[in-house]
């Protein structure tokens, strides 16, 4: 797994040298659609009024708190992991500004407790790993990932439900994912299908 965790790093430091800081780097084609994911991953928000704290896994440049930000979610504390030091660097750059806690972590493993936990196209690439053992560390990742919040999480994943499949990619089933998380995590689960991107996105509240 090491292996394929130092190729996905080396695969994201390069594209972002090669597009920029801008969504082609973390693989969207375009802004709009990395937006979008965004709006159906902080769906797992409920109305409050408090400001609450994220874990970002797989955070690439700090997107997705600018996302937040732009929105005017109160957000109190930003932890951002990426495997990618480049990605990080650009996350510190771009999120100079923010005044609530910023920590940037390179690492696959969560050392923080966050009230939300996001995970955008983080488990889309898996080169020559095989599809059994990316699914065993998905399922991993989400147990780490659920530990480490407190109010809830949410993730994506490209969908089965496709006519053509990468053979470097991983394309999650979302019935057997909507049933990890309900009989693993959560009684509240939702699974988002009905928007229009070859993905999906599950919500986790607890
Ligand atoms: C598809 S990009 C998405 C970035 C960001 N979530 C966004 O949507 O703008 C995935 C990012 O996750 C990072 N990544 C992949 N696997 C990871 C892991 N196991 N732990 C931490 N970061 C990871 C990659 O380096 C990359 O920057």
């Amino acid at each position: 797994m090491d292996d394929t965790l130092d190729k996905i790093s080396n695969l994201y430091s390069h594209n972002l040298t090669e597009h920029g800081d801008q969504s082609k780097a973390v693989g969207w084609p375009t802004a709009d659609s990395q937006e979008l994911r965004f709006e159906k991953l902080t769906q797992v928000i409920p109305e409050m009024d408090d400001s609450f704290s994220v874990n970002d896994y797989g955070c690439g440049y700090g997107a997705h708190l600018e996302y937040l930000l732009q929105k005017q979610y109160s957000v109190a504390g930003y932890n951002g992991y990426d495997l990618s030091e480049e990605m990080l660097s650009k996350s510190k750059e771009r999120l100079k500004d923010f005044d609530g806690d910023l920590t940037l972590i390179n690492s696959s493993k969560i050392s923080t407790v966050a009230d939300f936990t996001f995970v955008s196209g983080t488990f889309n690439v898996r080169f020559d790993s095989s599809y059994k053992k990316w699914k065993q560390f998905i399922e991993e990742t989400l147990t780490m990932i659920n530990e480490s919040s407190n109010l809830g999480f949410s993730f994506n994943l490209l969908s089965k439900y496709v006519d053509w499949e990468e053979p470097h990619l991983f394309y999650g089933d979302p019935c057997y994912w909507f049933d990890y998380c309900k009989v693993n995590f959560s009684k509240q689960v939702s699974l988002l299908h009905d928007y229009p991107l070859y993905e999906w996105t599950v919500l986790v509240r607890k």
